[in-house]
């Protein structure tokens, strides 16, 4: 997740990152070249308009895809007040706190390799994705890929720059969905998200003259902030902790303990009433329901630091604990990521898997570009394009310890007339 370091003040790592300009100038023109896809129309609708072009926005933190861009991708981690709450003086003090960190962060993504895969792998999944849903819901077809992520290139701004350029909003209209790939929701990641898209939208296309009714022509945006149990996305999980499950012999595969790795949150977070613990452990028991429960298990946080008190058992002291104990036979598996990021590729094989010093203990693959994943990413958005939802109902409801405008606002917007008298 996109918040472990800040909250410690001294983040110790961080995750992936991509360009819907890219994205679309290189990934489609090489397709349409091939013969592989066809070239997209601009948008020709009008502001009231049900059909497509639909823009499909997969929001994500993002990383760094080279080492040179750690420090930018940190200041910006560190700028972001909702995330790391630093007082008025955050502009100042988070980039000093960047600077800081950056030589120690290079190394890490040195080590994996060089930069975050998280930019490679979210576009070739929206790409994927949109195929899908082109054949799936031609009324809302062609879908068009686009990525946004919060402290990477591309962020929210370049993304809604391009929808411009390929002919949404300015007056054309056009709908566009905002699809978290936080699978489970948080106030610090999909929560962020929402908050900067909300904020450029108005900055890019003028506020709601009224309050809820949008300017003629601007983009109608929609929301899928939430999925922790979907079916396709617990199948596919389960099917990767099966195949490494395989790896083990017959006669000792069931006792092998299943360790469920999510991103920690501080405490202060969890007590303000945020979603994510709930819908984390909502997915682990749909993945274990879903195996039968064959095997023992916890859920278990990674990547907390500094001194405040952060959501517990941490992965790393439950691995050292439970091989001290004579279990070393222990599959980690991520469980609220998408996609492979530092946490996975440096964290959990680098530090925790090295640091347990026994063959028994292994991870099981992240999703990346896991067909069953990418079919499940389709059904998702094609419920929300059928239903014809601005958000789910549980996104209108504030933490209870919520103090911010900046969320009531954000939540009114995208709730739109239908849901914003929710919004507490
Ligand atoms: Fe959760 Fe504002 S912090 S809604």
């Amino acid at each position: 997740m996109a918040f472990r370091s800040p909250f410690a003040a001294v983040p110790r790592q961080l995750w992936g990152n991509a360009t819907t300009s890219t994205l679309r100038s290189t990934s489609l023109k090489s397709l349409v070249s091939r013969g592989l896809a066809t070239a997209v129309p601009p948008v020709t609708q009008n502001s009231v308009g049900s059909k497509g072009p639909t823009a499909m926005v997969f929001m994500n933190m993002g990383g760094p895809s080279t080492t040179d861009q750690v420090e930018d991708f940190l200041s910006r981690l560190f700028s972001d007040g909702d995330l790391i709450p630093l007082g008025r003086l955050q502009s100042y003090i988070g980039p000093i706190l960047a600077r800081r960190r950056t030589p120690k962060i290079q190394k890490q993504y040195a080590d994996i390799g060089g930069g975050s895969p998280i930019r490679k792998w979210s576009e070739y999944q929206c790409e994927e994705m949109c195929k899908i849903l082109d054949k799936i819901s031609p009324e809302t077809a062609p879908h068009k890929p686009y990525v946004a992520f919060r402290y990477a290139a591309p962020l929210t701004e370049t993304m809604y720059n391009q929808l411009f350029e390929d002919g949404f909003g300015n007056g054309k209209g056009g709908r566009a969905v905002a699809f978290t790939q936080y699978p489970q929701y948080s106030c610090s990641t999909t929560g962020s998200s929402l908050n900067e898209l909300w904020k450029l939208r108005n900055r890019m296309e003028g506020k709601r003259a009224d309050g809820e009714v949008d300017q003629a022509g601007a983009i109608q945006w929609s929301v899928i902030d939430r999925w922790p149990t979907h079916p396709g996305l617990v199948e596919a999980f389960a099917q990767n902790i099966e195949a490494q499950l395989q790896t083990y012999p017959e006669d000792k595969r069931d006792k092998v303990v299943l360790l469920f790795s999510a991103h920690s949150l501080p405490m202060s977070v969890v007590n303000r009433g945020d979603p994510y613990p709930a819908e984390v452990a909502a997915t682990v028991h749909a993945v274990m329901q879903r195996l039968k429960f064959s095997n023992p298990y916890r859920l278990c946080w990674q990547s907390q630091v500094g001194p405040s008190a952060w959501l517990g058992a941490q992965t790393q002291d439950t691995v050292m604990e439970y091989v001290k104990r004579g279990q070393t036979d222990l599959v980690l598996v991520p469980i609220a990521f998408t996609s492979d990021h530092i946490e996975t590729l440096y964290e959990l094989d680098l530090e925790v898997i090295e640091e347990a010093n026994s063959p028994g203990v292994k991870r099981a693959e992240s999703l990346n570009g896991n067909p069953t994943f990418i079919q499940a990413l389709a059904d998702v958005a094609h419920d929300h394009l059928q239903k014809g939802e601005p958000c789910s109902a549980q996104m209108t409801l504030r933490c209870q310890g919520c103090r911010s405008e900046r969320c009531l606002e954000q939540k009114k917007f995208f709730a739109g007339k239908r849901l914003s008298s929710l919004v507490l």
